[in-house]
């Protein structure tokens, strides 16, 4: 194990020196805190390795925290129409909380993320069988995804605050096939946009369906549900689901039913006629992998707007259906169903299945590049 001290990184002309600055501190922290740049603190240990919290600012002094444990954003902190700041995404201040395994809070998702029905997929004549731990199926990468294990940090010092986590999947890891060597960079623009650029390789075909799973809650406090948000998908089209959430393999048009995102709407007006709350890809409109725009969101409360930009074909849009308070934030207040959302940018679920699905497969000699942008403003 390389035991790493505490490193500062000046990104600009001011060094960052704290990561969780009381009220008492000084106009001279103020100031630095104010300042483009990144930090890196020790953040405890799991499975004897040492974990690391990152904390990017940029130059107005907003701050997104990451953690080489799981790729995960833990906390995302941008002012509201009042100049109050609050962190718009659900997270925990220390590593216990994700230790007790969340539903993937912040994470980054990999191998796979959303479900393989059954845990099962053929690549030419070959079956695989991976880890399920979704009932019968595999979901977001199995029993240890990517949102469990140590990732290789690599801060980088541009123009913008940047942080690149590398991880190596062995081959026959969650059942997957081939050596997979990720890297995600997460770049945090001085306009509050969070870009998150996804790489991979592999020695074997392998299906890959990389995302982020942050949970958004865009009034900062969970005690608001998101059913007030207003939210715009670019989608004509969803993939219906069976029971177990696996895609029927039907494209169907969200005329005139309650996933009609492509104005936008509040999440809560017609959630009651979708049986368990929205949990399902949306089929993006674009016509090719270019980054566009695919989504909005907004809430009133706080007067912020996010908008998400993709070079995915799909969204799955997730109402926090499973929260159900059981789950306290690090100041005690319980996360209840449909406390915060997540848009999560990929490829369609069981697309190793679904012949008709674009293909998520990566083989050897092919490099797999995907960018997300989540991008905040007041409004
Ligand atoms: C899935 C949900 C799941 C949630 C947390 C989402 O991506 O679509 O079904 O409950 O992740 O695991």
């Amino acid at each position: 194990m390389k035991k790493k001290n505490f490193m500062l990184i000046i990104v600009g002309l001011v060094i960052v020196t704290c990561t969780s600055c009381g009220s008492n501190e000084s106009a001279k922290n103020k100031e630095a805190e104010t300042k483009r740049g990144i930090t890196k603190s020790a953040w405890g240990t799991t499975d004897g390795k040492q974990v690391h919290l990152f904390t990017l600012t940029n130059k107005s002094g907003a701050q997104i925290k990451i953690s080489d444990y799981g790729g995960t954003i833990t906390s995302w902190v941008v002012p509201d129409k009042k100049g109050n700041s609050s962190s718009i995404v659900l997270g925990f201040d220390s590593l216990p909380g994700y230790l007790a395994k969340p539903p993937y809070f912040g994470a980054t998702i990999g191998r796979y993320g959303n479900r393989i029905a059954k845990g099962k997929f053929k690549i030419g004549n070959d079956t695989y069988t991976l880890a399920t731990n979704n009932g019968k199926n595999a979901l977001h990468g199995g029993l240890q995804g990517f949102d469990k294990v140590v990732w290789d940090p690599s801060p980088v010092v541009d123009s913008v605050a940047s942080l690149t986590l590398n991880y190596t999947s062995k081959d026959g890891e969650e059942g997957y096939p081939g050596n997979l060597k990720t890297s995600v960079t997460f770049s945090l623009s001085d306009d509050n946009e969070l870009t998150i650029e996804y790489n991979a390789e592999t020695d074997k075909p392998t299906p890959i369906n990389l995302t982020n799973h942050s949970y958004f809650n865009l009034t900062g406090d969970v005690n608001n549900n998101i059913l007030d948000h207003i939210l715009m998908i670019n989608a004509d089209h969803y993939t219906p689901v069976d029971s177990t959430l696996i895609p029927t393999g039907e494209i169907k048009s969200v005329k005139g039913t309650p996933f009609d995102f492509t104005k936008p709407g509040e999440i809560g007006s017609r959630i009651n006629e979708v049986k368990g709350g929205y949990d399902h890809n949306f089929v993006l409109n674009k016509k090719d992998n270019s980054l566009q725009l695919v989504a909005t969101l907004s809430d009133s409360i706080s007067g912020r707007k996010m908008e998400v930009y993709t070079t995915e074909p799909g969204l799955q849009f997730y109402s926090g259906n499973f929260l159900n308070g059981s789950i306290k934030t690090s100041n005690g207040k319980a996360i209840s169903q449909h406390a915060a959302l997540c848009l999560e940018t990929q490829h369609f679920p069981d697309s190793p299945n679904e012949p008709s699905f674009p293909s998520t497969i990566l083989k050897p000699g092919e490099k797999y590049h995907t960018i997300t942008k989540y991008k905040i403003s007041l409004q």
